[in-house]
């Protein structure tokens, strides 16, 4: 494929290396700073242009990597200009947006991905298996605990004023629970279905800028099971599967059975890979999957390609993304 990327931050380079291992072409970059998108293209042996110049390209897939409050206006200009898109999540900043968003892929017809690339994950794909096994659905858990000490809040304020996102209040402030809740809260629903009702708390700081801390929330799912949230930053550096500080859960329970995953950071599947299980009841048997280092935005970018080549797979559509904001949307509106 041949990839044109906005946005040369952080993720990029995740998206660049996956890019790049898969035998893909970077064929131009962009974005809202020059200097980062000159610095990247060097890197990255490609070229830096504007977002205009970019999306007049013949190019198989636009990929959309800035931040997410930006992600509705470049999206939208990448489906307009009539390209195929993968937009990292989570896909828009709010319900409006992310139906916009719906309504733009429909009339323009091309391939549109959200990055919620931890489904293009074997052990995701597995834990999906398991959670298909577990009977008559009673419960279920999301959790998303990221490290956090209490004397860098200081500095994460300053980071957070400096960010050109903090000039553009949403409702989806930046922090654990969007960021990375919004990866589980898609796990969920693509395993568990849809939520029926939502009871929910949301903690923030105001320092100079709002910062989500937490978000707890009590789901009631379409299948009648309750699901329990829990996401935000502590001070915990030793709790988790791997005892590091990430302390990321997914749980489905039923009568048949528990259905268990644990994720891993998403930078450095090299060192560590989710692992999933089943506690079976009808065989009395636990099962365990893992799939070893599979480097998730690799998978991502193959499972594309086969996308586009007409093959079905599982990534998250527009209208699953959308289902996701909408879900995150309802949690801070039960909060309020
Ligand atoms: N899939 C994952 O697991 C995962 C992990 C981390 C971040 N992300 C997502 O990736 C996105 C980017 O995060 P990041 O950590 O790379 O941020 P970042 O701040 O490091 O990079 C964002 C880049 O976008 C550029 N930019 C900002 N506004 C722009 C605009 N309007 N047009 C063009 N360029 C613009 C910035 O100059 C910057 O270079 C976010 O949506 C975030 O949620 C996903």
């Amino acid at each position: 494929m041949k990839v044109g990327i906005i946005g040369t931050g952080g993720i990029a380079q995740l998206h660049a290396r996956g890019l790049i291992s898969c035998g893909h072409e970077i064929a131009a970059v962009a974005d809202i700073s020059p200097q980062r998108a000159g610095d990247f293209a060097q890197k990255w042996n490609t070229v830096a242009c504007s977002i205009e110049q970019l999306l007049k390209q013949k190019l198989d897939l636009v990929s959309v990597t800035v931040p997410n409050v930006f992600h509705f206006e470049v999206a939208a200009q990448a489906i307009q200009a009539g390209h195929a898109v993968l937009c990292e999540k989570p896909m828009a900043c709010n319900p409006a947006e992310s139906a916009k968003l719906v309504q733009l892929v429909a009339r323009h017809g091309q391939p549109f991905f959200a990055g919620y690339m931890k489904r293009s994950h074997p052990t995701m794909q597995r834990f999906r298996e398991y959670a298909a096994r577990i009977g008559t659905p009673r419960s279920g858990l999301v959790r998303v605990y990221h490290p956090f000490p209490l004397h860098m809040w200081g500095w994460m304020a300053e980071q957070l004023k400096k960010d050109p996102q903090s000039l553009r209040p949403t409702v989806f402030n930046d922090g654990v629970f969007v960021n990375s809740g919004s990866h589980m809260l898609d796990l969920l629903l693509w395993s568990a279905g849809g939520v029926r009702r939502v009871l929910a708390s949301r903690f923030q700081r105001h320092e100079g800028v709002t910062t989500d801390t937490a978000a707890h929330a009590l789901l009631e799912m379409d299948n009648g099971a309750t699901v329990t949230v829990e996401c935000g930053w502590l001070p915990l550096t030793g709790v988790g599967r791997r005892e590091n500080g990430w302390d990321e859960v997914l749980e489905l329970r039923g009568d048949d059975g528990l259905a268990r995953l644990f994720t891993t950071w998403w930078d450095r599947p090299e060192t560590e890979s989710p692992v999933a299980d089943l506690w079976h009841e009808p065989t009395r048997q636990t099962e365990t999957f893992n799939a070893g280092p599979v480097d998730y935005f690799a998978k991502e970018y193959e499972l594309i390609a086969l996308a586009l080549q007409g093959q079905k797979v599982p990534l998250a559509t527009v209208t699953e993304a959308a289902a996701v904001d909408t879900l995150i949307y309802d949690i801070f509106a039960a909060a309020k």
